[in-house]
């Protein structure tokens, strides 16, 4: 099966993407092609100038979204620059023509783009193309440094073989680097704002419970996970905008309101209803203590008492983490371990074992069935301890982490 990988490193939902005119305009495409990738949604607005380089038709053919151009279009509100502003998580302006840039600089407002860029309260960066004469203009190289004193982000322009066949400084960043250096320009934002990981639009699968492998008709093999961890994974993932599928063996917890929670019984059943649900996941947790064997052969009917001793032949269950952390283009894969000794060599030799980016330990003792619980968090760079606290409280803070490693914020 393909998936997409989830590493996003723009870590905003909505950005307005500015286009100017300019012959770089043809970047900008690209460039909305890679943030739509990341599942971010582009709305673009265009100059009067940046139309003759590129079309609207093709923007919004590549973002699935009207392109904005005229500051006089209707909208709800009569507000177009201000709805559309506030509607962002950030305005980049790609490729910034030198015009473009003298008026951000001077608070000019003649135009929607410039208009929304003054009424904007989100952060806004600018990536300069022009030719290298036009760089190098004291009147150019002035703006940029107010704007920069104004806290406006400018990344580029690069250097090369220009348009015009000029050589020199001017060149628009290529769109892989100028979505690198914007994914880190609002990744410092967020840190700096202590800006709520967003989980939005990603889907998350978690599995959760126990499973009950049958011996005969009325019997079985199951374990004591109440599912208290798993649902409270889900409230918390939910609570981030996830979109999140609980996969479920038998308990008594209340589903969480808003996710799609498939009831299974077995192992088996746990492993097909994954395998089902897979497509598009971004983010796998698994917190099922799924039993690692079941009876070979199951009696339909219950087995009646005897006098003579009772021998039951298990199997090994598919290990339903280990197959997914294994795909080929695995989602973000998260493992648990429950341990009655050893935790941290246990529980690390398991994430080595099954690959996983993160795996949480915690003592199955204090863990399965209870309402509180401590958690540890092992993955590349060590361990992390989330002290004894209620199941919710900590799986917030474990979604939290997740999120931010699903941002790009954490590595
Ligand atoms: O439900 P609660 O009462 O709240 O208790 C929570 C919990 C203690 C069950 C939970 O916090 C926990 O630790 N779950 C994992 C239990 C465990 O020890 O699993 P494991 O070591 O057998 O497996 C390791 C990982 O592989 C787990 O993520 C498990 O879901 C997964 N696995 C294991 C076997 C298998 N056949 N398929 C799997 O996917």
């Amino acid at each position: 099966m393909k998936q997409e990988p989830i590493k996003r490193i723009v870590p905003v939902n909505r950005i307005i993407l500015g286009i100017t005119g300019g012959i770089a305009a043809y970047k900008a495409a690209e460039f909305a092609r890679l943030l739509i990738k990341q599942g971010v949604e582009v709305q673009v607005v265009m100059t009067e100038a940046a139309c003759h380089f590129i079309t609207p038709a093709t923007m919004q053919a590549l973002t699935g979204r009207p392109v904005l151009v005229n500051q006089w279009d209707a909208t709800p509100n009569g507000m177009a620059h201000i709805a559309t502003s506030r509607a962002a998580d950030a305005i980049v302006i790609a490729p910034a023509s030198a015009d473009f840039i003298a008026k951000l600089t001077h608070g000019l407002a003649d135009d929607l783009l410039s208009t929304l860029c003054l009424a904007r309260n989100c952060p806004l960066i600018v990536a300069p193309a022009m030719n290298r004469e036009m760089w190098l203009n004291a009147a150019t190289q002035r703006n940029v440094k107010q704007l920069v004193a104004d806290g406006v982000q400018v990344l580029g322009p690069d250097s090369g073989v220009q348009a015009c066949g000029e050589e020199g400084m001017g060149r628009m960043l290529e769109a892989a680097e100028l979505a690198r250096d914007v994914g880190r320009v609002l990744t410092r934002h967020s840190d700096s704002v202590g800006l709520k990981p967003d989980l939005r639009g990603q889907k998350i699968i978690i599995t959760a419970g126990p499973t009950y492998e049958a011996i005969d008709a009325v019997r079985g093999i199951t374990n004591r996970s109440s599912g208290k961890m798993g649902y409270a994974i889900a409230q918390a993932a939910l609570e981030l905008g996830a979109e999140v599928t609980l996969i479920s063996g038998p308990t008594a917890q209340p589903k969480p309101q808003g996710a799609q929670c498939v009831d299974v019984q077995s192992a088996e059943q746990m492993f097909d209803a994954v395998k089902q649900h897979l497509s598009g996941c971004a983010i796998f947790i698994g917190v099922a203590a799924v039993a690692d064997y079941r009876v070979a052969q199951p009696s339909v009917q219950k087995i009646k008492k005897s006098a003579a001793p009772l021998t039951l032949e298990l199997v090994p269950n598919p290990d339903i983490l280990a197959y997914v952390a294994n795909l080929p283009n695995p989602p973000f894969c998260v493992g648990f371990a429950a341990e009655s000794e050893n935790l941290a060599e246990y529980a690390e030799a398991k994430r080595r074992a099954k690959k996983l980016p993160l795996l949480v330990g915690n003592l199955a003792q204090q863990a399965i069935g209870s309402d509180d619980n401590e958690l540890i968090l092992f993955d590349d760079s060590g361990r992390q301890t989330l002290p004894r606290a209620d199941k919710l409280t900590l799986a917030r803070q474990l979604m939290q982490r997740i999120a931010q490693r699903n941002q790009g914020v954490l590595k």
